[in-house]
């Protein structure tokens, strides 16, 4: 029988990435990935259907060629400021204490920790267990097989808003994609660069994006809090283009090849700018773009620190901040992060998968890798990709283009 293969789909604010993986005896191996810019997405949320329906069909497309098949279903990204999470406690009684613990009961408590009071235009898309009680026996991982008259188990509840949620899963469908699960963005990075120990011993995942950082918060190996903070690689840009004066790409150019999170870091020398008006060129202090980053970097990790500060205590979080996402390649930005916020601080790039190119290994690509572990774990996987044959390469075209006229077309 052929390895069972899926797919996932990062839809960020500034590229699209599809990757297509298989399992083989239990590991990923990825077989082909498509990245494309992103369109029609605003914070994180979309804000023009047709243009982000072309981009992930883009980028679906891309990921079939590279992978030699047809991608059927993904399993999505989802992040954004309308998403919010809280903790929930869920209890049922055994019936029979002389039997042990079954799957069937912790479903049932899972089910009653998903009973959560919120508005009808939201919904729960996550119900992660954090630990489980037996009999008042705290902080059990594993349930299954105890004896007990009563399980509770604390949970993570994550909720979105119903419409940025479907429009969101309206634009994969558009490009012809069945959407398998939609899976939490910083849920996501940390599964692919947090490690085992600092789970344990307390972290904070910071995925610093373009136009959003996101956040999860964990205690004693589960997570506690998540947030999506809209504030991202694109405001720094943003300011470098007010400050200097210069047009956005010149400013995004600036930024990654001369950006700096520590201005006395960097030698004050000048460096030549693209610019507005009949300069064309300027010259450019290196310092004062560095202090431009430091600012707008500072006030984001002020923001991240109130955040943590919410969740928990700075002394449950030994393994302090992992920072992943392609605003964090900044050099110096873990050493800005360490002095606002008081927690040790790293950079964290996606490893340990077979087929993983250079360009996935780039903290930027941290979510869609994540996307993929998630989905492996959740047991969700079975045939979801297809074969690519030469004539059913058109045929995903015409399927797509056909999506795409029934959104666009009255019904
Ligand atoms: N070397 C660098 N220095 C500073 N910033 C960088 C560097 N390389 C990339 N970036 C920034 O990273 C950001 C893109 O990061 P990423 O690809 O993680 O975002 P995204 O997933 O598309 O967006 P989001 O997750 O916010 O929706 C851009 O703002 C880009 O300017
Ligand atoms: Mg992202």
């Amino acid at each position: 029988m052929a390895n069972p293969t899926f797919a996932a789909i990062d839809i960020g604010t500034t590229k699209v990435c599809t990757v297509v993986a298989e399992i083989i005896a239990g590991e990923i191996r990825i077989l082909g990935t498509g990245v494309g810019p992103s369109a029609g997405l605003n914070k994180g949320m979309v804000d023009n259907i047709h243009a982000a329906i072309e981009a992930i069909a883009s980028s679906v497309d891309k990921a079939e060629r590279a992978s030699g098949t047809r991608i059927l279903s993904a399993h999505v990204g989802i992040a954004g400021p309308h998403v919010s999470s809280m903790n929930s406690r869920g209890i049922v009684a055994i019936a029979d204490p002389r039997h042990p613990i079954t799957d069937g009961d912790v479903q049932r408590a899972l089910e009653s920790a998903r009973i959560v009071n919120i508005p009808n235009n939201r919904e729960v898309i996550h119900v992660v267990p954090r630990y489980y009680v037996v009999d008042g026996q705290d902080h059990v991982v594993d349930p299954l097989g105890m004896f007990g008259s009563r399980l509770d188990v604390e949970t993570h509840v994550v909720t979105a808003g119903s419409s940025a949620m479907h429009n969101l899963m309206q634009c994969v469908e558009g490009a012809g994609v069945r959407v398998d699960s939609l899976i939490l963005e910083p849920l996501a990075s940390a599964e692919a660069v947090v490690d085992q120990e600092e789970l344990n011993q307390g972290v904070v995942l910071c995925d610093i994006g373009g136009g959003t950082t996101d956040l999860a918060v964990f205690v004693q190996g589960a997570v506690i809090h998540t947030a999506v903070l809209p504030v991202g690689g694109q405001n720094m840009t943003k300011d470098l283009v007010v400050a200097l004066r210069v047009p956005q790409p010149a400013a995004e150019i600036t930024k990654r090849k001369f950006g700096h999170a520590i201005p006395s870091m960097v030698e004050d020398d000048e460096v030549l700018v693209d610019a507005f008006g009949s300069e064309g060129t300027k010259s450019v202090r290196r310092r004062l773009i560095a202090e431009v980053l430091q600012a707008r970097t500072e006030e984001l990790f002020e923001t991240v620190l109130s955040e943590i500060r919410r969740a928990t205590q700075h002394d449950t979080l030994s393994a302090g901040l992992v920072l992943t996402g392609g605003a964090s390649s900044l050099p110096g930005i873990e050493l800005l992060a360490e002095d606002v916020i008081g927690l040790p601080a790293r950079i964290g790039r996606p490893h340990h998968l077979a087929g993983l190119s250079d360009q996935l290994s780039d903290p930027a690509y941290s979510t869609s890798v994540g996307l993929l572990r998630m989905a492996m774990k959740s047991h969700d996987v079975m045939f979801r990709t297809a074969p690519l044959l030469p004539s059913a390469s058109l045929g995903g075209l015409l399927r797509k283009v056909a999506h795409l006229m029934r959104l666009v077309l009255p019904q």
